[in-house]
């Protein structure tokens, strides 16, 4: 049973925070097939400070849309501080603050996994948050900088002294992207080190890889990241592989067609149906991976309307 601060979930298996992706219409999606916890998309404290409105967007959640993490990515305590005012307003169940994000424009400021280069500062921000704020934190990290500075076991150590409730682990360096193996022995090391819950991610891409890392790691929990891009059905087909030991069949293509067009609809009510077609194109590609498909799925990504997109889902039933 995964546990954080007070809060326990129904599953072990959380929905990684994706940038551009966890959005509300996706995480309804993946929940309706068992995710435990979720998250939305790294927010950019100085963004929303300014309360710009796309970061102003990204908060949007419903009641069904539970429980839900908020990630927060700054440096600047002052910063991070108004907009946990901004963020003390909605109904967020964690924060999770994002010392993991490799991309240079983060980690050239400092924020991110730059952060992990500077363990004393990063304890500093933590502990901040954790006062400031009356929600669980969590913090997100990568196993270090690079394969010579691997020093995720001190930082873990130093979020636990800074009350950080629980601890998220991508096990590769920054400069290892996404790319690379991942060190789930570190991860084992780490959550044998600590008094709070670690909750290991990378490569969680399929029920035999989930459960491998459950088992090396000795791991609370779960992050499911780019495995469930275009296939929430890992969660179930997951959480009955867990239980039973056999992996159950995955869903047939009527299945898949009937969750794109759920998809699409919940995109179109939320984002307007120009822009809610527009981040659909790059799901299609997704839901329809490995499927002999490959002139719909150039029609997908030209697609500007609702009906368009709707008749292309409709001609995967027809081909396969
Ligand atoms: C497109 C994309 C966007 C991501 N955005 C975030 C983010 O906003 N915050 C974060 O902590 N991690 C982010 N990640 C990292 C994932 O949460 C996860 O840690 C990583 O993909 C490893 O898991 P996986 O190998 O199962 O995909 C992102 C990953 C991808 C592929």
């Amino acid at each position: 049973m995964l546990s954080i601060g007070n809060l326990t979930f129904a599953s072990p298996l959380v929905l990684a925070p994706m940038s551009g992706i966890s959005d509300l219409p996706f995480r309804l999606i993946n929940r309706s097939f068992g995710c435990g916890l979720a998250f939305t998309e790294m927010i950019c404290a100085r963004s929303l400070s300014h309360k710009s409105k796309n970061s102003l967007k990204r908060l949007s959640t419903t009641t069904d849309d539970k429980p839900l993490g908020v990630q927060v990515l700054g440096d600047d305590p002052d910063v991070l501080k108004r907009a946990l005012d901004i963020l003390s307003k909605y109904p967020f169940d964690i924060i999770d603050f994002n010392a993991a994000c490799p991309a240079n424009k983060v980690v050239s400021g400092g924020r991110g996994s730059g952060l992990l280069r500077e363990p004393v500062r990063l304890q500093g921000i933590l502990e901040v948050i954790v006062k400031y704020t009356g929600l669980p934190v969590t913090v997100k990290i990568r196993s270090g900088w690079d394969e010579t500075s691997v020093n995720a076991a001190e930082i873990a150590l130093r979020a636990q002294d800074a009350g950080v409730k629980g601890l998220f682990i991508h096990g590769r360096t920054r400069m290892q992207g996404y790319s690379g193996s991942v060190d789930y022995n570190l991860i084992r090391e780490i959550k044998t080190a600590l008094k709070i819950p670690v909750i290991a991610g990378g490569d969680a891409l399929s029920p035999v890889l989930i459960r491998k890392i459950f088992d090396e790691t000795g791991c609370d929990g779960v992050t499911v990241a780019r495995g469930a891009l275009g296939n929430p059905w890992i969660f179930r087909q997951t959480a009955e592989y867990l239980k039973s030991g056999v992996v159950p069949p995955g869903p047939d293509v009527n299945e898949i067609a009937r969750i794109m067009k759920k998809h699409l609809a919940s995109n179109i009510a939320f984002y307007g149906e120009e822009t809610g077609v527009i981040l659909f194109r790059k799901f299609f590609g997704w839901y329809t991976k490995g499927m002999a498909v490959k002139d719909l799925k150039a029609r997908a990504f030209l697609a500007s309307t609702g009906d368009e997109m709707v008749r292309l889902i409709e001609g995967l039933e027809e081909i396969t």
